[in-house]
């Protein structure tokens, strides 16, 4: 990692702790992962040599810059997903600063919409960071926007269990993935969606 990128992806943690601890109003907080959880992401898409990643839940954009860093090592890009316009602005400015913008997507929209019209095993990796409640109801897009054998991570399945248990059970009852809750940060599940890659 570039000492630049580094020092910015430092800023942001304080910058994000900070402002977090500054307000309880959900749409202005940034709600990042926590640095391991990065480096965790950034090791997940090296190691699975991951080139189509879509991350759903933007915010000012500290987890795509861990992708994005690990993207440009295998190659790929990353597609990420923001609805609300005051986090799409802080986001688009910190990927200009990144020098990571050429690897990076930015889309202005609702990720249900966007899964949607993905077509069919178009995504090697999906991070999945939004409003949990929306997880089952995305479930049959999101399997089938992945390709076979691609991974898909979900953030807070330690921090926010409750919330989470009805997606993690439906993910545990498809035979077609393999799946596992890892501690680090608030606790990511992985899913690994059967077959080989095309
Ligand atoms: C937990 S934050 C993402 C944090 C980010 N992944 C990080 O670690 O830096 C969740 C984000 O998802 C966005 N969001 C929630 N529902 C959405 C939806 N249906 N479509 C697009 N974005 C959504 C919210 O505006 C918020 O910025």
């Amino acid at each position: 990692m570039t000492e630049p990128l580094a020092a910015l992806l430092a800023e942001l943690e304080q910058f994000g702790q900070r402002n977090d601890a500054m307000t309880s109003d959900r749409p202005r907080r940034m709600l990042n992962i926590t640095r391991d959880t990065g480096e965790f992401l950034a090791i997940l898409v090296k190691a699975t040599d991951a080139r189509r990643i879509l991350e759903i839940g933007t915010s000012n954009g500290y987890s795509t810059l861990w992708l994005a860093s690990a993207a440009r090592a295998t190659g790929g890009s990353v597609t990420t997903v923001e609805w609300s316009e005051l986090k799409l602005g802080m986001a688009s400015a910190n990927f200009a600063r990144s020098g990571l913008a050429a690897c990076i997507s930015l889309v202005h929209d609702d990720a249900g919409q966007v899964l949607k019209r993905s077509p069919d095993a178009a995504f090697d990796l999906i991070f999945l960071d939004s409003e949990r409640p929306e997880y089952p109801g995305w479930w049959p897009e999101l399997k089938r926007v992945l390709r076979y054998g691609g991974l898909l991570v979900v953030d807070n399945a330690t921090s926010h269990a409750e919330q989470m248990a009805p997606f993690i059970a439906l993910v545990e009852a498809d035979p077609q993935f393999t799946t596992s809750l890892v501690p680090v940060g608030n606790g990511e599940f992985l899913a690994v969606k059967a077959g080989r890659r095309p």
